[in-house]
Protein backbone atom coordinates (compact mmCIF):
# COMPACT_ATOMS: atom_id res chain seq x y z
CA UNK A 1 0.00 0.00 0.00
CA UNK A 2 1.16 2.95 -0.79
CA UNK A 3 3.22 5.14 1.88
CA UNK A 4 2.79 8.92 3.16
CA UNK A 5 5.20 11.45 4.90
CA UNK A 6 3.89 13.62 7.54
CA UNK A 7 5.67 15.35 10.27
CA UNK A 8 8.65 13.93 9.02
CA UNK A 9 7.52 10.32 9.53
CA UNK A 10 6.87 7.48 6.93
CA UNK A 11 3.60 6.14 7.09
CA UNK A 12 2.57 2.69 5.35
CA UNK A 13 -1.11 1.83 5.64
CA UNK A 14 -2.02 -1.81 6.11
CA UNK A 15 -5.78 -2.31 5.67
CA UNK A 16 -8.00 -0.95 3.48
CA UNK A 17 -5.98 2.54 3.58
CA UNK A 18 -7.97 3.17 7.30
CA UNK A 19 -6.80 0.26 9.56
CA UNK A 20 -3.37 -0.25 10.60
CA UNK A 21 -0.31 1.54 9.89
CA UNK A 22 3.38 0.80 9.64
CA UNK A 23 5.12 3.74 10.85
CA UNK A 24 9.14 5.05 10.63
CA UNK A 25 11.43 7.69 11.28
CA UNK A 26 11.25 8.46 14.82
CA UNK A 27 14.38 8.83 16.96
CA UNK A 28 13.75 6.14 19.75
CA UNK A 29 17.07 7.43 21.41
CA UNK A 30 15.46 10.88 21.95
CA UNK A 31 12.84 9.60 23.73
CA UNK A 32 10.99 11.64 25.57
CA UNK A 33 10.13 12.45 22.16
CA UNK A 34 9.27 16.26 21.28
CA UNK A 35 5.24 16.88 22.31
CA UNK A 36 4.89 18.08 18.32
CA UNK A 37 5.73 14.74 17.17
CA UNK A 38 3.81 12.77 19.87
CA UNK A 39 0.74 15.24 18.73
CA UNK A 40 1.36 13.64 14.98
CA UNK A 41 1.73 9.90 16.94
CA UNK A 42 -1.76 10.52 18.67
CA UNK A 43 -3.31 11.55 15.19
CA UNK A 44 -2.05 9.05 13.26
CA UNK A 45 -3.38 6.53 15.86
CA UNK A 46 -6.57 8.03 16.37
CA UNK A 47 -6.97 7.36 12.46
CA UNK A 48 -5.46 3.93 12.41
CA UNK A 49 -6.36 2.39 15.74
CA UNK A 50 -2.83 -0.12 15.15
CA UNK A 51 0.73 1.75 14.63
CA UNK A 52 3.56 -0.63 14.22
CA UNK A 53 7.54 0.38 15.09
CA UNK A 54 10.62 -1.57 13.55
CA UNK A 55 14.02 -1.97 15.47
CA UNK A 56 13.14 0.67 17.84
CA UNK A 57 15.88 -0.25 20.00
CA UNK A 58 13.98 0.98 22.66
CA UNK A 59 14.81 -0.70 26.42
CA UNK A 60 12.59 -0.82 29.56
CA UNK A 61 13.20 1.96 30.73
CA UNK A 62 12.57 4.25 27.26
CA UNK A 63 9.57 1.85 26.74
CA UNK A 64 7.84 2.95 29.50
CA UNK A 65 9.15 6.85 29.48
CA UNK A 66 7.25 6.87 25.56
CA UNK A 67 4.24 5.33 27.36
CA UNK A 68 3.88 7.70 30.26
CA UNK A 69 3.98 10.38 27.71
CA UNK A 70 0.69 9.02 26.47
CA UNK A 71 -1.00 9.05 29.70
CA UNK A 72 -0.95 7.43 33.41
CA UNK A 73 0.21 4.03 33.47
CA UNK A 74 -1.93 0.52 34.85
CA UNK A 75 0.45 -1.03 37.22
CA UNK A 76 1.21 -4.86 37.23
CA UNK A 77 -1.26 -6.20 39.23
CA UNK A 78 1.25 -9.08 39.89
CA UNK A 79 4.41 -6.91 40.78
CA UNK A 80 6.22 -8.23 43.21
CA UNK A 81 5.59 -11.41 42.47
CA UNK A 82 8.62 -12.06 39.76
CA UNK A 83 11.31 -10.25 39.10
CA UNK A 84 11.69 -11.30 35.43
CA UNK A 85 11.08 -7.94 34.29
CA UNK A 86 12.19 -5.03 36.22
CA UNK A 87 9.57 -2.62 35.98
CA UNK A 88 6.12 -2.34 37.97
CA UNK A 89 4.49 -0.11 34.81
CA UNK A 90 5.38 -3.59 32.20
CA UNK A 91 3.49 -6.74 32.04
CA UNK A 92 5.17 -9.99 31.30
CA UNK A 93 3.31 -10.83 28.55
CA UNK A 94 6.37 -13.85 27.21
CA UNK A 95 6.18 -17.21 27.33
CA UNK A 96 8.38 -16.90 30.43
CA UNK A 97 7.88 -18.81 33.64
CA UNK A 98 9.25 -16.16 36.24
CA UNK A 99 12.68 -18.25 36.60
CA UNK A 100 13.09 -17.42 33.29
CA UNK A 101 12.57 -21.34 31.64
CA UNK A 102 9.69 -21.45 29.09
CA UNK A 103 6.35 -22.05 30.36
CA UNK A 104 5.63 -25.86 29.23
CA UNK A 105 1.50 -26.97 28.87
CA UNK A 106 -0.19 -27.75 31.70
CA UNK A 107 0.83 -24.98 34.02
CA UNK A 108 -0.72 -22.14 34.89
CA UNK A 109 1.24 -19.38 32.78
CA UNK A 110 0.05 -21.69 30.09
CA UNK A 111 -3.32 -21.65 30.86
CA UNK A 112 -3.73 -17.31 31.54
CA UNK A 113 -1.84 -17.04 27.54
CA UNK A 114 -4.81 -19.35 26.30
CA UNK A 115 -7.10 -16.18 27.14
CA UNK A 116 -4.66 -14.16 25.29
CA UNK A 117 -5.24 -16.24 22.39
CA UNK A 118 -9.47 -15.29 22.49
CA UNK A 119 -10.13 -11.93 20.63
CA UNK A 120 -10.58 -9.61 22.85
CA UNK A 121 -9.35 -5.80 24.06
CA UNK A 122 -6.63 -5.28 27.18
CA UNK A 123 -8.17 -4.34 30.41
CA UNK A 124 -12.00 -4.25 29.35
CA UNK A 125 -12.60 -6.21 32.39
CA UNK A 126 -11.05 -3.36 34.41
CA UNK A 127 -13.99 -0.65 35.74
CA UNK A 128 -11.02 2.12 34.54
CA UNK A 129 -10.67 0.84 31.32
CA UNK A 130 -7.26 1.32 29.35
CA UNK A 131 -7.04 3.11 26.04
CA UNK A 132 -3.28 2.04 24.44
CA UNK A 133 -0.78 -0.71 24.82
CA UNK A 134 2.04 -0.92 23.87
CA UNK A 135 3.96 -4.10 23.08
CA UNK A 136 7.57 -4.44 23.12
CA UNK A 137 9.65 -7.42 21.77
CA UNK A 138 12.71 -8.38 23.62
CA UNK A 139 13.19 -11.49 21.49
CA UNK A 140 11.22 -13.22 19.15
CA UNK A 141 10.58 -16.99 18.19
CA UNK A 142 11.34 -16.62 14.37
CA UNK A 143 9.57 -15.84 11.11
CA UNK A 144 5.77 -16.64 11.21
CA UNK A 145 5.99 -17.59 14.79
CA UNK A 146 4.78 -15.11 16.70
CA UNK A 147 1.97 -12.77 15.49
CA UNK A 148 -0.77 -10.86 16.84
CA UNK A 149 -3.86 -10.22 14.77
CA UNK A 150 -6.16 -7.15 14.73
CA UNK A 151 -9.37 -6.61 14.26
CA UNK A 152 -11.19 -2.94 12.91
CA UNK A 153 -14.32 -2.69 15.38
CA UNK A 154 -14.83 0.88 14.39
CA UNK A 155 -15.92 -0.57 10.16
CA UNK A 156 -17.90 -3.82 11.54
CA UNK A 157 -19.86 -1.37 13.52
CA UNK A 158 -20.29 0.79 10.83
CA UNK A 159 -21.51 -1.96 8.71
CA UNK A 160 -23.49 -3.39 10.94
CA UNK A 161 -26.86 -3.82 9.12
CA UNK A 162 -29.46 -1.49 10.69
CA UNK A 163 -32.04 -3.36 12.25
CA UNK A 164 -29.14 -5.50 14.25
CA UNK A 165 -27.70 -1.86 15.04
CA UNK A 166 -30.81 -0.61 16.89
CA UNK A 167 -30.79 -3.49 19.16
CA UNK A 168 -27.36 -3.10 20.01
CA UNK A 169 -26.89 0.74 20.33
CA UNK A 170 -27.75 1.05 23.99
CA UNK A 171 -26.63 -1.92 25.22
CA UNK A 172 -24.42 -2.49 28.72
CA UNK A 173 -21.84 -5.25 28.64
CA UNK A 174 -20.59 -6.83 32.01
CA UNK A 175 -16.78 -8.03 31.53
CA UNK A 176 -14.96 -10.22 33.75
CA UNK A 177 -10.92 -11.58 33.53
CA UNK A 178 -12.36 -14.86 34.76
CA UNK A 179 -14.89 -15.68 31.78
CA UNK A 180 -12.29 -15.30 29.12
CA UNK A 181 -9.63 -17.53 31.26
CA UNK A 182 -12.18 -19.95 31.61
CA UNK A 183 -13.71 -19.86 28.03
CA UNK A 184 -10.23 -20.98 27.38
CA UNK A 185 -9.03 -23.00 29.96
CA UNK A 186 -12.06 -24.66 31.97
CA UNK A 187 -10.25 -26.74 33.85
CA UNK A 188 -7.99 -24.57 35.06
CA UNK A 189 -10.73 -21.76 36.23
CA UNK A 190 -13.15 -23.84 36.73
CA UNK A 191 -12.48 -23.24 41.27
CA UNK A 192 -11.97 -19.47 41.58
CA UNK A 193 -11.04 -18.76 45.04
CA UNK A 194 -12.74 -15.91 46.80
CA UNK A 195 -9.38 -13.80 47.00
CA UNK A 196 -9.45 -14.03 43.10
CA UNK A 197 -13.02 -13.17 42.57
CA UNK A 198 -12.33 -10.30 44.86
CA UNK A 199 -9.30 -8.90 42.84
CA UNK A 200 -11.05 -9.28 39.56
CA UNK A 201 -14.78 -8.28 39.99
CA UNK A 202 -16.95 -7.68 37.03
CA UNK A 203 -16.32 -4.35 35.03
CA UNK A 204 -19.70 -2.44 33.01
CA UNK A 205 -19.09 -0.78 29.53
CA UNK A 206 -21.24 0.60 26.89
CA UNK A 207 -21.35 -2.17 23.72
CA UNK A 208 -21.28 1.17 21.28
CA UNK A 209 -18.46 3.94 22.21
CA UNK A 210 -17.31 6.96 20.52
CA UNK A 211 -14.20 6.50 18.18
CA UNK A 212 -11.53 8.80 20.50
CA UNK A 213 -11.47 11.68 18.15
CA UNK A 214 -15.13 11.90 18.40
CA UNK A 215 -16.29 11.29 14.67
CA UNK A 216 -17.13 7.85 14.88
CA UNK A 217 -18.70 4.91 16.55
CA UNK A 218 -17.33 1.25 17.40
CA UNK A 219 -18.07 -1.58 19.63
CA UNK A 220 -15.95 -2.48 22.83
CA UNK A 221 -16.32 -5.93 23.64
CA UNK A 222 -14.28 -8.36 24.02
CA UNK A 223 -13.63 -12.24 25.22
CA UNK A 224 -14.62 -10.75 28.75
CA UNK A 225 -17.58 -9.96 27.65
CA UNK A 226 -19.83 -12.34 29.88
CA UNK A 227 -23.35 -10.78 29.72
CA UNK A 228 -25.42 -8.35 28.04
CA UNK A 229 -27.96 -6.16 29.35
CA UNK A 230 -30.46 -3.69 27.39
CA UNK A 231 -31.33 -0.29 28.33
CA UNK A 232 -33.84 -1.17 30.84
CA UNK A 233 -31.44 -3.10 33.12
CA UNK A 234 -32.37 -6.62 32.02
CA UNK A 235 -30.07 -9.32 30.63
CA UNK A 236 -30.77 -10.09 27.39
CA UNK A 237 -31.33 -13.53 26.28
CA UNK A 238 -28.55 -15.91 25.13
CA UNK A 239 -26.24 -13.03 25.85
CA UNK A 240 -23.35 -15.40 25.31
CA UNK A 241 -24.38 -15.96 21.45
CA UNK A 242 -25.00 -12.52 20.82
CA UNK A 243 -21.76 -11.93 22.17
CA UNK A 244 -19.99 -14.36 19.69
CA UNK A 245 -22.12 -13.52 17.03
CA UNK A 246 -21.03 -10.22 16.98
CA UNK A 247 -17.14 -10.82 17.72
CA UNK A 248 -17.62 -13.06 14.37
CA UNK A 249 -18.55 -10.08 12.69
CA UNK A 250 -15.73 -7.87 13.90
CA UNK A 251 -13.18 -10.35 12.74
CA UNK A 252 -14.54 -11.24 9.48
CA UNK A 253 -11.21 -11.37 7.04
CA UNK A 254 -12.40 -7.50 5.45
CA UNK A 255 -12.09 -6.28 9.06
CA UNK A 256 -8.51 -7.73 10.04
CA UNK A 257 -5.39 -8.10 9.76
CA UNK A 258 -2.05 -10.35 10.82
CA UNK A 259 0.92 -8.67 12.00
CA UNK A 260 4.45 -10.55 12.20
CA UNK A 261 7.01 -10.01 15.11
CA UNK A 262 9.67 -9.77 12.95
CA UNK A 263 12.86 -8.88 15.35
CA UNK A 264 13.89 -7.17 18.77
CA UNK A 265 12.52 -3.73 19.37
CA UNK A 266 9.42 -4.19 17.47
CA UNK A 267 6.69 -2.07 18.95
CA UNK A 268 2.85 -2.56 18.58
CA UNK A 269 0.82 0.10 19.34
CA UNK A 270 -2.64 -0.48 19.64
CA UNK A 271 -6.16 1.59 20.85
CA UNK A 272 -7.95 -0.93 22.76
CA UNK A 273 -11.21 1.83 22.43
CA UNK A 274 -11.57 0.88 18.48
CA UNK A 275 -9.68 -2.68 17.43
CA UNK A 276 -9.48 -5.77 18.78
CA UNK A 277 -6.88 -8.62 19.24
CA UNK A 278 -5.49 -11.58 19.52
CA UNK A 279 -1.64 -13.39 20.32
CA UNK A 280 -1.08 -16.60 18.59
CA UNK A 281 -1.03 -19.71 20.81
CA UNK A 282 2.13 -20.82 22.99
CA UNK A 283 3.54 -23.57 20.92
CA UNK A 284 6.00 -25.83 22.65
CA UNK A 285 8.42 -25.78 19.86
CA UNK A 286 8.03 -22.23 19.50
CA UNK A 287 11.63 -20.81 21.23
CA UNK A 288 11.98 -17.62 23.77
CA UNK A 289 9.23 -15.04 22.82
CA UNK A 290 9.52 -11.97 25.65
CA UNK A 291 7.34 -9.52 25.12
CA UNK A 292 6.50 -6.72 27.48
CA UNK A 293 3.46 -4.22 27.47
CA UNK A 294 3.00 -1.11 29.25
CA UNK A 295 -0.72 -0.48 29.51
CA UNK A 296 -2.49 3.08 29.15
CA UNK A 297 -5.23 4.04 31.11
CA UNK A 298 -8.22 5.79 29.47
CA UNK A 299 -8.48 9.75 30.04
CA UNK A 300 -11.71 10.39 27.86
CA UNK A 301 -15.65 10.53 28.46
CA UNK A 302 -16.65 6.76 29.17
CA UNK A 303 -13.03 5.42 30.64
CA UNK A 304 -14.61 4.89 34.06
CA UNK A 305 -17.79 2.77 32.35
CA UNK A 306 -20.88 3.15 33.79
CA UNK A 307 -22.81 1.85 36.97
CA UNK A 308 -23.60 -1.75 37.37
CA UNK A 309 -26.96 -2.55 35.51
CA UNK A 310 -29.80 -3.56 37.51
CA UNK A 311 -30.60 -6.85 36.36
CA UNK A 312 -26.46 -7.65 36.86
CA UNK A 313 -27.27 -7.04 41.00
CA UNK A 314 -30.25 -9.11 41.18
CA UNK A 315 -29.16 -12.06 39.02
CA UNK A 316 -26.77 -14.82 40.88
CA UNK A 317 -23.45 -14.82 39.10
CA UNK A 318 -23.53 -18.19 38.88
CA UNK A 319 -26.49 -18.29 36.66
CA UNK A 320 -23.95 -17.77 33.39
CA UNK A 321 -20.91 -19.38 34.90
CA UNK A 322 -20.40 -21.79 32.49
CA UNK A 323 -21.94 -20.58 29.11
CA UNK A 324 -19.84 -21.90 25.87
CA UNK A 325 -17.00 -24.18 26.00
CA UNK A 326 -13.50 -23.50 24.07
CA UNK A 327 -14.56 -25.38 21.00
CA UNK A 328 -18.08 -23.78 20.33
CA UNK A 329 -16.07 -20.72 20.93
CA UNK A 330 -13.87 -21.81 18.13
CA UNK A 331 -17.08 -22.87 16.22
CA UNK A 332 -18.42 -19.26 16.26
CA UNK A 333 -15.06 -17.88 14.76
CA UNK A 334 -15.03 -20.62 12.06
CA UNK A 335 -18.70 -19.11 11.28
FE1 LIG B 1 -4.08 -8.53 24.81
Amino acid sequence: MASFTVDGLTVTPILNETFGAEVSGIDWEQVPLPDATIKTLITLQDRYAVLIFRNTGLNNDRHVAFSQQLGALEVNPVWGNTTRVNNQYLFDVSNFEADGSIAKRGSRRWAHSLGNALWHTDSAFNQHRAKYSLLLAHSVPGEGKGTTEFADTRRAWSELPEERKEKFRDVIVEHELWHSRRLAAPEEYSELTPEERGKKPPAYHRLIQKTPNGEGETFFLAAHSKRLFSKDGQEMSDSQKEIWDLIGHCTQEKYKFVAEWKSAGDLMWWDNRQSMHRASAYDEKMGARDVRRSTVYDDGDAAMGVAAPVGALTTPVTKTETVVSVTSVEQVHIM
